[in-house]
């Protein structure tokens, strides 16, 4: 039976939630919980809906680059080179764990706000594709480096567009008042310009903005293509350069409850397509190579969590507590962004949703929900819950508060379950502990 959540999902006969075919039940029993789990079948898909989507908007001229941040480990990188996705990296972490995977670093660019000295110098000697530059002290850094090797480094910069997304405070970046980017209207980004192409050792290739993270309307998206587009065209007629690419950043919004109406990826390209067409037409200007940087679209839906339920306390006129074996360690979102979440009994998913329940996690914090008030089968001790869409910033945001093990990584491929990250154990808690 198919679950509403995704094709990737069913119910099996046993009314078990399986993945892919796979009953999550038997993954929880061989491989523990908390666990993650992330179908392969849906990463593939998902890089190949957003490449078909480019091409229909931009022709040959077009990257897909995973934002890396939304999930980063080893097991990722092979399945992007096989896609033709590239990716970006925002640390020196991301950095390693790419190339420790074998990732060409051609097809890597480098993002942040404060890189340090150290990041730059590994960017620098492993030839990344390009450093999205944020800062002017930046720009200084880089000539150094750069300098004192004697090579050249492909350089774009992170604009601001100004323009506000319709999202979590925390998660919206395109507006004025961020610390990231610089703006149009007050002239910093043209200034950064000129003091970047005053440096012999940074090719300017173009420029970057990301508007925010898991936005849901076109509105936002098409803006910020036009933004960019024209003051593309202005740097180009008053600075007499030809630069190559534009990046348009992530922030394709996701459906995490049964009633969010995230609409398509495929809509807001088209529609950012549409106004870089008709820009194009009225500057006289080709369209550059356009780059798309999605994160959570890419992994959000193809991960989802399993916890054994531990203990249920209904609280008389208050909430019914549902205790599980993860929580804030695992997925600190609720407690950043008071984020939603659904969820089922794995092994009833066919029982009717019946009971409201909050899912507390195992921390000492109030704070550490999974999901409140959420309408699912009653659950009890020793029951395994399954709760959806967690593929992308749990794994990448998990840490080991009251000192939890970082929880494993299982991938379904072709009908298999293995895992490619493994569970931390007691001695990975102290291995940094010197005395
Ligand atoms: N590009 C840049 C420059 C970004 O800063 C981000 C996300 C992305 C791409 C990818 O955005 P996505 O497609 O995943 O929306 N921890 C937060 C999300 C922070 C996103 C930060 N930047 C959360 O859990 O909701």
């Amino acid at each position: 039976m198919k679950h509403y959540y995704s094709d990737h999902f069913t119910i099996g006969e046993n009314g078990h939630i399986c993945m892919d075919g796979v009953d999550l039940v038997t993954v929880a029993q061989d491989f523990g919980t908390p666990a993650y789990v992330m179908s392969e079948s849906q990463i593939r898909e998902n890089c190949r809906a957003f490449t078909e989507a480019m091409k229909r908007n931009f022709g040959e001229r077009y990257k897909v680059a995973y934002a890396s941040k939304a999930l980063c480990a080893k097991f990722m990188y092979p399945i992007l080179a096989s896609e033709g996705v590239h990716a970006d990296v925002v640390s020196g972490g991301e950095l390693y764990t790419a190339l420790q995977a074998g990732f060409n670093p051609k097809h890597l660019h480098f993002h942040g706000n404060n890189k340090t000295y150290k990041e730059l110098v590994m960017a620098v000697d492993c030839g990344i594709g390009s450093v999205i530059i944020d800062a002017f002290e930046e720009v200084d850094l880089l000539e150094t480096i750069c300098a004192s090797k004697g090579v050249h480094q492909r350089v774009l910069f992170r604009v601001k567009p100004g323009v506000h997304a319709d999202t979590h405070e925390f998660i919206s970046t395109g507006q004025n008042d961020s610390k990231f980017g610089f703006g149009i209207e007050d002239g910093e980004a043209m200034r950064l310009a000129k003091y970047i192409l005053q440096h012999e050792h940074l090719d300017f290739a173009g420029i970057h903005c990301h508007i925010g993270s898991q936005v849901f309307s076109v509105d936002g998206f098409a803006r910020a293509a036009k933004i960019m587009f024209d003051f593309f065209c202005k740097m180009e007629q008053e600075l007499n350069i030809t630069m190559d690419e534009m990046i348009i950043g992530g922030g394709f919004g996701i459906r995490y409850m049964p009633e969010d109406e995230p609409g398509t990826f495929g809509e807001k390209l088209d529609a950012m397509g549409k106004v870089m067409r008709e820009e194009s037409a009225r500057l006289g200007r080709e369209i550059p190579e356009i780059v798309i940087e999605p994160g959570r679209s890419m992994v959000g839906a193809a991960g989802c969590t399993l916890y054994t339920v531990g203990s249920v306390r209904d609280i008389k006129d208050a909430r019914s507590y549902v205790s599980v074996d993860g929580g804030l360690p695992d997925n600190p979102r609720f407690a950043l962004y008071q984020a939603k979440y659904d969820a089922v009994v794995a092994n009833r998913a066919d029982a009717p949703r019946d009971k409201l329940q909050t899912i507390a996690g195992r921390c000492c914090e109030s704070g550490d929900l999974v999901a409140r008030d959420l309408t699912f089968q009653t659950a009890k001790a020793g029951d395994i819950l399954c709760v959806f869409a967690t593929g992308a910033y749990n794994y990448s945001m998990a840490s080991n508060y009251n000192r939890v093990p970082r929880a494993p990584i299982v991938l379904i491929s072709d009908g298999k379950a293995r895992e490619v990250v493994r569970r931390e154990t007691y001695e990975d808690l102290v291995r940094n502990d010197l005395i």
